[in-house]
């Protein structure tokens, strides 16, 4: 018998910027400020091949709540919030609430609220990465390793061997990148096929 969860078919990638010790976070923020970083962020996340379509984020409730009011939901984005404690009424109307990993592939491969979705990101955090990296439909991880250690309380959880870096695609930088004294590089990790 089909299970919704063999229905869902739709590959994602992971975007993050982690430090020399894994840190991705400190009390409901960036460790870091980059604002090239960000910004290559909201390039990545937001650009799509069919200009008429546009990509999903999908983020837990502490990743949504960190981001600054006044740019959250992050724009020109399906914003998925993942949290099991949260009501609709918490969120503005555009954004979708999920209960779990899985209810927010379901409805990217089932509904029509979501037939114009291009891409899929994995925005965090630790047990959203972790799941999602374990999945067979996780794709990418595109990894800023940013190169300093940070005083942090979330985590990016150990890449599973499964996961190999590929060379960087043509519009990521390879070179190592400096703002504001901070050394920082682009990755990008693939999942090997068995
Ligand atoms: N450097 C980066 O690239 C990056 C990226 C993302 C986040 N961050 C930082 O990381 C920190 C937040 O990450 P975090 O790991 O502490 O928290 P988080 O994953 O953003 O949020 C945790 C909450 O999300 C909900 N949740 C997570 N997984 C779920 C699932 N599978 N199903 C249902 N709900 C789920 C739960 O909410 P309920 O309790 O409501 O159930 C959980 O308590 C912040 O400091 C943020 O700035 C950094």
């Amino acid at each position: 018998m089909r299970t919704h969860a063999t229905m869902v078919h739709q590959k994602f990638n992971l975007i993050v910027a982690a430090c020399e010790n894994s840190g991705i976070g400190i009390k409901g923020n960036l460790p870091w400020r980059l604002k090239n970083e960000l910004k290559y962020f909201n390039k990545m996340t937001k650009s799509t091949v069919d200009p008429t379509k546009k990509n999903a984020v999908i983020m837990g409730r502490l990743t949504y709540f960190g981001i600054p009011a006044s740019k959250r939901p992050l724009p020109d984005r399906l914003n998925i919030v993942l949290s099991t404690k949260s009501v609709a009424d918490d969120y503005p109307d555009d954004v979708v609430l999920c209960s779990s990993l899985n209810e927010a592939m379901k409805k990217l491969s089932e509904t029509d609220l979501c037939s114009n979705i291009e891409s899929i990101w994995i925005c965090g955090g630790n047990s959203v990465y972790k799941e999602a990296m374990a999945s067979d439909y996780c794709h990418r991880i595109y990894y800023t390793e940013i190169k300093a250690k940070f005083d942090c309380d979330a985590f990016f959880p150990d890449i599973p061997s499964s996961f190999q870096i590929v060379p960087n695609d043509e519009d990521v930088p390879s070179d190592e990148q400096e703002e504001n004294g901070l050394k920082y590089q682009y990755k990008i990790y693939e999942k090997q096929k068995p």
